[in-house]
């Protein structure tokens, strides 16, 4: 079935909800808060998630009309589209069938009339037995000495995942192994990352879809020459495996195909962390925590798939994003997990979000008409308290906020997490509530400062509050929920979630200016002016003919 769309004004109830959208405009958190039945009406529970929407600036109405809407965008057809394997992914051609990742064997899923789930299972099954050799020992390096620094070489979708579950993960992982990750072509990265380092005890792992990444090729060569350096050129059999879907790229690389974990071109980079790109972490956490992570990642897939819009978290956080973005106009989203674990979250989600979801055209080509993707943005609490909150409170802009918090600590032997929560909520009810001049007044603060203390409040927030601690499971369960956020809001906007093709401009651009800046002989320039003054002023500085 060919993916088609209405675009969203031309939806039946597109006018209806900016009707909708401009009353609400007129009424304060505050006030909102006053009406009965909110917070039944307003808080959604699923697999020990907890959304909590009553801060922000909807009513129950609110999100029936914008269920309704759905409806009629087809997101009920698009969820059964991407689960059937269809091609959703328009502008490549391509299924994004990253749910089959996380498919229990036995469960089929097929793509173009092959059911995956067996291939998908082979490979978790081999990188199973590499991540517990290396684990063991059993897999050691030339020297016959085991390896405990895992060092990833990746970009994007081959780096952001990984590191951020790494970090998430941290205290699950085998004790004695280092991760490390590397994405940026800047040599000070690498560098930062192999400081200290023994080769002997390294290994390197090069992970791209393409495997012609530049940054990502740039840093495994440069990992290539520091272990054969010090190794000889046999490390490489021992100390370097790979990570793509690209065979022939990964062998002329130098690294045997038997030490290549593949994935598939219906797993876009963004959403593969659950594929052989979490290698990395499946090596530091075990192949059993690895398996629950993908566990929790299934169990939403489950929910997006079973339950009535009405109910389904992760369609009512998309539904959020689009009335917040497209309804209300807030430009950014401000993702605040209470959570040091979770550093790497947002960065995560940056790509997540705005790689998928950064677009200007409808399926068909033709432009929206509707503001889409918002930058999304953010650092864990309370850290950011005490740097950006204050714009958050005060500033001229509204910035919507997720709060993302745990009931449970992994670990707290001086009762820390209280103190954290207590933080999260509190910054919840700042911003929606604020504090008046007349509470101020009364607390005695003098006349000239209170335009200065006065917090206005009306600022929206959610809070998705986790039960439990961080765990593997829970990390799949949160990662697919905003996974198919990203799916909910693209089918409202009516765009491709699953292409970037914004990116490869840039990439091409770089090609054609390293050219230019490596050039021996002064170049021919042909860029505009300002650029080409750039590039002799470089050139110049690195004693280059100009
Ligand atoms: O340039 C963007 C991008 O293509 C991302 O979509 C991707 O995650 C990243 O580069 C890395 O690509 P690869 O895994 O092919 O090296």
């Amino acid at each position: 079935m060919p993916i088609a769309a209405t675009p969203l004004d031309r939806l039946p109830s597109w006018e209806v909800v900016c009707a909708h959208g401009t009353v609400l405009s007129g009424r304060t958190l505050a006030q909102l808060a006053q009406e009965p039945g909110r917070t039944q009406g307003l808080t959604f529970e699923a697999l020990g998630l907890l959304l909590d929407l009553t801060k922000e600036r909807v009513t129950p109405e609110t999100l029936t009309l914008l269920v309704g809407l759905a409806r009629e965008a087809g997101l009920e057809e698009r969820i059964a589209a991407m689960f059937a394997g269809e091609h959703i992914n328009v502008t490549e051609d391509r299924a994004a069938f990253h749910a089959a990742l996380r498919a229990p064997l036995g469960t089929r899923m097929a793509t173009g009339g092959r059911d995956v789930v067996p291939d998908v299972h082979a490979e978790l099954g081999r990188m199973a037995v590499f991540a517990h050799e290396v684990r063991t020992g059993a897999w050691a390096g030339v020297t016959a000495r085991p390896l405990r620094n895992v060092v990833n070489i990746g970009i994007g979708g081959s780096h952001l995942g990984p590191e951020m579950a790494a970090t998430a993960l941290g205290a699950y992982a085998q004790h004695g192994i280092t991760s490390r990750f590397v994405s940026n072509v800047d040599p000070a990265d690498l560098r930062a990352a192999l400081r200290g380092l023994d080769p002997a005890e390294t290994l390197v792992i090069v992970v791209s879809k393409t495997f012609s990444t530049l940054e990502t090729m740039a840093n495994a060569r440069a990992a290539r020459d520091w272990l054969t350096a010090a190794l000889g050129d046999e490390a490489v059999a021992r100390h370097m495996v790979a990570v793509s879907t690209h065979e022939e790229r990964v062998h002329a690389f130098g690294i045997d195909p038997e030490r290549m974990f593949g994935f598939w071109d219906w797993v876009g980079g963004r959403y593969s962390m659950d594929s052989a790109v979490g290698l990395a972490l499946m090596v530091a956490i075990g192949p059993e925590a690895f398996g629950e992570l993908l566990a929790g990642f299934h169990e939403v897939d489950e929910h997006l798939r079973t339950t009535p819009l009405e109910h389904n978290l992760p369609v009512l956080l998309g539904l959020i994003g689009v009335w917040n973005r497209s309804v209300l106009g807030h430009p950014t989203l401000a993702v605040l997990p209470y959570s040091a674990e979770l550093a790497r979250f947002p960065a995560y989600l940056q790509q997540l979000e705005m790689e998928s979801n950064g677009k200007r055209v409808l399926l068909d080509g033709t432009p929206v008409r509707w503001p889409t993707a918002p930058v999304l943005w953010g650092e864990p609490g309370t850290n950011g308290q005490h740097s950006f909150h204050q714009l958050l409170h005060q500033g001229t802009d509204i910035v919507p906020a997720e709060f993302v918090g745990f009931t449970q600590p992994i670990e707290d032997p001086r009762g820390h997490h209280d103190l954290l929560l207590a933080n999260m909520l509190a910054q919840a009810q700042a911003l929606a509530f604020g504090r008046e001049a007349q509470t101020l007044r009364a607390a005695g603060v003098p006349e000239p400062q209170i335009p200065h203390r006065v917090c206005e409040g009306d600022r929206p927030s959610l809070t998705l509050l986790v039960d439990g601690p961080l765990t593997p499971r829970a990390l799949g369960r949160l990662v697919a929920l905003y996974e198919h956020r990203v799916l909910t809001e693209g089918v409202l906007w009516g765009i491709d979630s699953f292409d970037q093709w914004g990116v490869e401009l840039g990439k091409e651009l770089a090609g054609e200016l390293a050219d230019d800046l490596t050039a021996h002989a002064a170049p021919q320039l042909e860029h505009d002016e300002a650029t080409n003054a750039l590039v002799r002023r470089i050139r110049a500085a690195r004693g280059r003919a100009v």
